[in-house]
């Protein structure tokens, strides 16, 4: 059984999940980062299994995780899939999962999952650092990626 992880990430949280994921999954696993634009075009159908994801940003996950899977939605369709997203607000969590993938990939995934969320303050410039302070109320940098989550969801595709 060979896996794709595909991902997009802004601060690293979404890349650090997929690699924890990647860790969990038995046999090959290829980690690809939607935002390299100069990547190698990759043959989707020789992978088993498929997992996407990225972060909510502004109530949206990533152009290129939207991108990627209306894309290829129909070979996604072939396959064991896997969905997942990191986001701040866990409450919002499953709201932003329906939101973020079509209604034929949810339907037809065999794990959805939510990985956590990190704000890393040191990564951040001084605006967002001002509007994650005012809008999220986290007021230093958090750490909190959720492996149980990812070991859930591993187990689904496993
Ligand atoms: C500017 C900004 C906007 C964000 N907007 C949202 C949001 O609308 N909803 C949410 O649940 N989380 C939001 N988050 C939290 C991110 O989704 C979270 O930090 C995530 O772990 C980022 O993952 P990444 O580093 O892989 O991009 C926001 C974070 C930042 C910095």
């Amino acid at each position: 059984m060979e896996t794709l992880i595909a991902y997009a990430t802004k601060y690293g949280a979404t890349e650090k999940a997929a690699k924890i994921l990647a860790e969990k999954i038995e046999g090959p696993v290829t980690l690809m980062n939607l935002k390299e634009k100069s990547r190698e075009p990759l043959d989707l159908t020789k992978f088993d299994v498929i997992a996407v994801g990225g972060s909510i940003y502004a109530g949206g996950i990533q152009k290129e995780v939207q991108d990627f899977c209306s894309e290829n939605e129909e070979i996604f369709l072939t396959k064991k899939l896997g969905l997942f997203l990191c986001c701040g607000n866990e409450e919002l969590a499953e709201d932003q999962l329906t939101k973020s993938f079509s209604g034929k990939l949810l339907d037809r995934a065999d794990a959805k999952g939510y990985f956590g969320y990190e704000f890393d303050f040191e990564k951040m410039g001084f605006l967002i650092k001002l509007i994650v302070k005012k809008i999220s109320k986290v007021n230093e940098s958090k750490f909190r990626i959720n492996e149980e989550n990812i070991k859930a969801f591993a187990e689904a595709l496993n």
